[in-house]
């Protein structure tokens, strides 16, 4: 699948569920949270049709998002039919790391049952190591649960971890040093990300937004000149950097001030209510659920996925007129 503007399609972004328990402000604004009724969400199997589709266009990278993807009933056996589809290489699967830890069977965590059942690249989220300033960005106080989830995570065998961190000033601006120690000690790969507006205008304003530029200049006042790593990539826009003298690297993504943050677009995005995402920052969705639901066949499910692609814009519209009419928790990050 190609769109208009040269985007290669390979990567399907799948939110499972816009649940979560936590509240980030970033992504959830008010407390008050209306969840979708279970009927208006994709069923594992609907959801594992769509992905066939998919493949059969070319996709061959999947995660599995939400909401916390974690919090929906039956994950591992859905993940467990994810490597059935040959066409797949590469599983993934982003968290806020607080269910990782639970025991779903004596002396079996979450987190090696997903490793067990074919995830290879684990994202958790988290944006300080300090409980206080934890509980005030996501509502919980689940700081405790994250850490024993990230050992649960390293314990468990996956191929890649990665660790995100949302860039706010006045929040976490302290924290980027100490993030830096962290993920090396554990070997993760750490990306520090702009805060864009995904859930309300609100959410970003002048006094809270910190640019990569401005981290970036931060961590090299206190490890020297970061050194351009072009040649490694993972699948979606982080620009790396490797730390001098170290083997670490670190990554920024700079959604809102990298102005070719879209040039490489691999992306499309399934909401958990069947919804076809083609930009995370763009107001279009196409309901797939409908005609899926309606008896489509294969062929016509194909075509409907086209014609998505063909309305993949240019590059997304953070910076100019977006409109969000969906939290992030429900579109899938
Ligand atoms: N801006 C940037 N990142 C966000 N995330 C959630 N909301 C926002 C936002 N408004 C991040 C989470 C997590 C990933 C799924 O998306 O922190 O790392
Ligand atoms: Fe939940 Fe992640 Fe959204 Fe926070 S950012 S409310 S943990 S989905």
């Amino acid at each position: 699948m190609q769109d208009r503007y040269g985007h290669r399609i390979s990567y399907l972004r799948v939110s499972i569920t816009d649940r979560c328990n936590e509240r980030c402000g970033y992504c959830m604004p008010q407390e008050l949270q209306e969840w979708l009724p279970r009927h208006e969400i994709l069923s594992y199997e609907e959801t594992l049709r769509i992905m066939r589709i998919a493949v059969a266009l070319g996709v061959s990278k999947v995660r599995i998002t939400g909401g916390e993807p974690l919090t929906r009933r039956g994950i591992i056996d859905f993940v467990r039919q994810i490597p059935a589809i040959r066409q797949i290489t590469s599983i993934g699967l982003s968290t806020n790391g607080t269910l990782l830890a639970r025991e779903i069977a004596p002396g079996e965590t979450m987190a090696k049952a997903l490793c067990d059942a074919g995830v290879q690249s684990l994202n958790i989220s988290l944006d300080t190591l300090d409980p206080e300033i934890y509980s005030q960005i996501t509502g919980r106080d689940f700081h405790a649960q994250v850490l024993a989830g990230i050992d649960a995570a390293i314990g468990a065998g996956f191929e890649q971890i990665k660790m995100n961190a949302v860039l706010m000033r006045g929040r976490n601006e302290n924290q980027l040093l100490p993030l830096i120690e962290f993920a090396a000690a554990r070997k993760l790969l750490l990306r520090f990300i702009e805060l864009m507006p995904v859930s309300t205008t609100e959410v970003l304003n002048e006094s809270n937004f910190m640019s990569v530029m401005e981290a970036k200049r931060l961590v090299e006042s206190a490890y020297g000149s970061l050194i351009p790593d072009t040649e490694f990539r993972t699948n979606g826009p982080a620009i790396y950097y490797q730390i001098p003298g170290r083997p670490q690297r670190v990554g920024f993504i700079g959604a809102m001030t990298n102005m070719h943050f879209c040039e490489n677009c691999n992306k499309l995005r399934l909401t958990c209510d069947g919804k076809l995402r083609p930009c995370l920052g763009s107001y279009l969705e196409f309901d797939i659920m409908q005609p899926l639901r309606a008896g489509a066949s294969d062929e016509e499910l194909k075509q409907f996925f086209l014609n998505v692609v063909d309305r993949k814009p240019r590059e997304h519209d953070f910076r100019h007129n977006y409109q969000p009419n969906r939290k992030m928790v429900a579109i899938g990050g």
